[in-house]
């Protein structure tokens, strides 16, 4: 099963897809991990998008494209993959396109988290993750069962990103609106999107995407 998650910055894709790999045992694909990971560790990918991710602006199609190009084989894809943050562009789109019928895959399906814009602002002030396994937390929403434990793995550090700094957030905000929208748009011309009311408590909108997923669950 192949999914894309898509909704603006804050609308809940990391935390859905979360839960979606791990219960349909999927390949999570999240671009905005990738570069934060290539950011730690020093890679030229690294260097090249840190100052950009820092201004809230959009790496290059170029580079985005070629990063998912070598994750969706199916060595690294066994159960299919959830997308999330690609495709960011309707270049991104179209290419994306491209490489499924070079593999001879389909997209599933393509589930937009509808949100209100104000209230992103709030959730990403609130984000924290854990820092030894990632898992995602929230300082009102989404708290660990015991304070300052991950419920994941027991890590007792977390750390908040440095994108997330509201004058940033706006920026993201407005690189979404402007180059990002259009792709729900490119998914609707194919039929293939789905809406999804993403302004809804977490387990509410997990409820809803199961709902489309359907019976398609790993067993
Ligand atoms: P990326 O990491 O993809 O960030 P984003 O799209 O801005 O999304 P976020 O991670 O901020 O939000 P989310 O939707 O995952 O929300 P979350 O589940 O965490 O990208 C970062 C940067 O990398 C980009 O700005 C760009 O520079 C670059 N980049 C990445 N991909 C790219 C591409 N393809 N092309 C070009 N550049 C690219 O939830 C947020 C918080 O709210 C959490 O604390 C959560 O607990 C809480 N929460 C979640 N759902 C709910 C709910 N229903 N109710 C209440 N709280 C909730």
């Amino acid at each position: 099963m192949n999914i894309i998650l898509l909704g603006p910055p804050g609308a809940g894709k990391g935390t859905q897809s979360d839960y979606l790999r791990d219960t349909f045992k999927l390949t999570k694909l999240a671009t905005g991990d990738m570069l934060r990971a290539a950011v730690a560790a020093g890679t030229e990918l690294g260097l090249q998008a840190k100052q950009v991710m820092a201004e809230g602006k959009l790496v290059s199609d170029d580079i985005m494209i070629g990063i998912i190009r070598d994750a969706i084989s199916d060595q690294n894809c066994p159960n299919g993959f959830i997308l999330d943050g690609f495709p960011r562009t309707t270049a991104q789109a179209e290419a994306l396109d491209v490489m499924l019928a070079e593999v001879g895959k389909k997209l599933d399906f393509v589930i937009e988290l509808k949100v209100d814009d104000a209230e992103m602002v709030n959730r990403i002030s609130g984000r924290f993750s854990c820092k030894q396994c990632g898992a995602g937390y929230h300082d009102t929403f989404k708290q660990p069962a015991k304070a300052g434990v991950c419920d994941s793995c027991g890590g007792t550090e977390f750390s908040r990103r440095e994108d997330d700094r509201a004058e940033t957030v706006a920026k993201r905000l407005e690189a979404y609106h402007a180059q990002t929208a259009p792709v729900a748009g490119y998914y609707a011309k194919t039929g293939t999107l789905k809406g999804v009311d993403g302004m809804a408590e977490i387990g509410e909108v997990t409820k809803s995407l199961e709902k489309i997923l359907g019976e398609k669950k790993a067993a």
